[in-house]
């Protein structure tokens, strides 16, 4: 199963990671930005997440769910294995679907360590069993984050975090100040200026009531960071549409929303697998009266191109100062060289370095230009 995240930029940031590897200096680092999602509980955010990764591993469900922020690294890592399917340490590689496991793919959580989870669904039970572990099982939260990696060759490497929802009221073993609590956790993170903020409505709800929005906006005034997703499009009540939203005439942001159709509850009992819950989504909002002449603006896929646009434009706006750097480093490196007599005389390959990088960048811009255009939107 491919990313969510497509492979051409996966090709690009490995193409200048092999590059920067090259050169080996620590002057040379590609941060692409956070990922988060933020919205109400049950509002959809661990679907949606889950669908941009393209692997079911992340507990969803009625009621609060994701108790502890999870910080997922996904790696991209080259493919050793030749086979399919298969046994690693005695883990049974059963084709399954989705959930089908690849020797080039696992996770690994940092309470965990040098343990490898070839499987998937072993990766959801250790989520909620060390979330239990932390919080008890009645509804409890920790801002203590649960650290999961992800190594795939098919991931673009970069950070995604699954938080905690929105709530008001306590329940269970929750404390009396839940909605404080929830609310500090949750802007720890998206305060930071290089977070891609997700906010997550459910569709059939009050987007002004949104609280996701509300928080975004406190943060990000500008909407520069943000994106609305609109989740359970599928649920609203006939006759009602988000076209409105879309076009930006209820509360408008700056990069738009995107309409997406997540699995339900009973999908997920059922274990639906995600290329079925894809497939479902493309023809929802191709047949629907609302969305059939505005597909292409809709679903996952288009929220995937739409990140990916976005890390492109990070990625190429960071680049001259990262060649800046590398130059630099070159000419101090060529100025101690003279100072030794110039006795090597020779630093071509150095040079070399530095060209290769330069016309990376050339290449680069025909790549990302292309890809900008999808930040153009929804109408
Ligand atoms: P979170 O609490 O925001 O992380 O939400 P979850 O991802 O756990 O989803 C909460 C519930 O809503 C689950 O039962 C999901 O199956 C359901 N759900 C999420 N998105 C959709 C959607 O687009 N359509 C439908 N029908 N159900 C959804
Ligand atoms: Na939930
Ligand atoms: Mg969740």
């Amino acid at each position: 199963a491919t990313s969510g995240l497509g492979t051409e930029i996966v090709n690009v940031v490995n193409k200048l990671q092999d590059v920067f590897t090259a050169v080996g200096s620590s002057a040379s680092q590609l941060d692409l930005p956070q990922i988060c999602v933020l919205g109400s509980q049950s509002s959809g955010k661990s679907s949606v997440l889950e669908n941009i990764v393209g692997r079911d591993f992340l507990p969803r469900g009625t009621g609060i769910v994701t108790r502890r922020p999870l910080v997922l690294q996904l790696i991209n890592r080259k493919p050793t294995h030749s086979q399919q399917n298969g046994t690693v340490n005695g883990q049974d590689l059963k084709a399954d679907g989705d959930s089908a496991a690849n020797p080039d793919e696992w996770g690994e959580f940092l309470h965990l360590p040098g343990q490898k989870f070839y499987d998937f669904n072993k990766i959801r039970d250790e989520i909620v069993r060390d979330t239990e572990a932390k919080t008890g099982k009645n509804a409890g939260i920790s801002p203590l984050p649960i650290n999961l990696r992800i190594y795939s060759p098919n991931v673009l490497t970069l950070t995604l975090v699954d938080l905690p929802g929105l709530t008001k009221v306590p329940v269970g073993d929750q404390p009396r100040d839940i909605e404080k609590q929830i609310r500090d956790m949750l802007l720890k993170y998206i305060s930071k200026p290089s977070c891609i903020i997700l906010a997550v409505t459910a569709a059939n709800t009050d987007l002004a009531n949104s609280d996701g929005l509300k928080l975004a906006r406190e943060v990000d005034p500008e909407g520069q960071r943000t994106i609305g997703v609109l989740t359970k499009v599928d649920l609203m009540d006939q006759g009602t549409d988000v076209v409105d939203i879309l076009a930006g005439r209820v509360i408008p942001l700056r990069l738009g929303y995107v309409p997406v159709v997540n699995r339900g509850q009973r999908d997920i009992e059922s274990n639906k697998p995600i290329s079925a819950a894809l497939e479902y989504e493309r023809k929802f909002f191709e047949t629907h009266p609302s969305y059939a002449n505005k597909a292409q603006y809709c679903g996952t896929p288009f929220l995937a191109r739409k990140l990916n646009a976005i890390l492109m434009a990070h990625i190429r706006a960071t680049l001259p100062d990262i060649k800046a750097r590398i130059s630099q480093q070159l000419q101090k490196y060529n100025a101690e060289l003279q100072t030794l007599g110039g006795a090597m005389g020779d630093n071509s390959s150095a040079n070399v370095v530095l060209s290769v990088i330069t016309e990376f960048c050339s290449e680069f811009r025909t790549t990302i230009d292309g890809n900008t255009n999808d930040l153009s939107l929804n109408e």
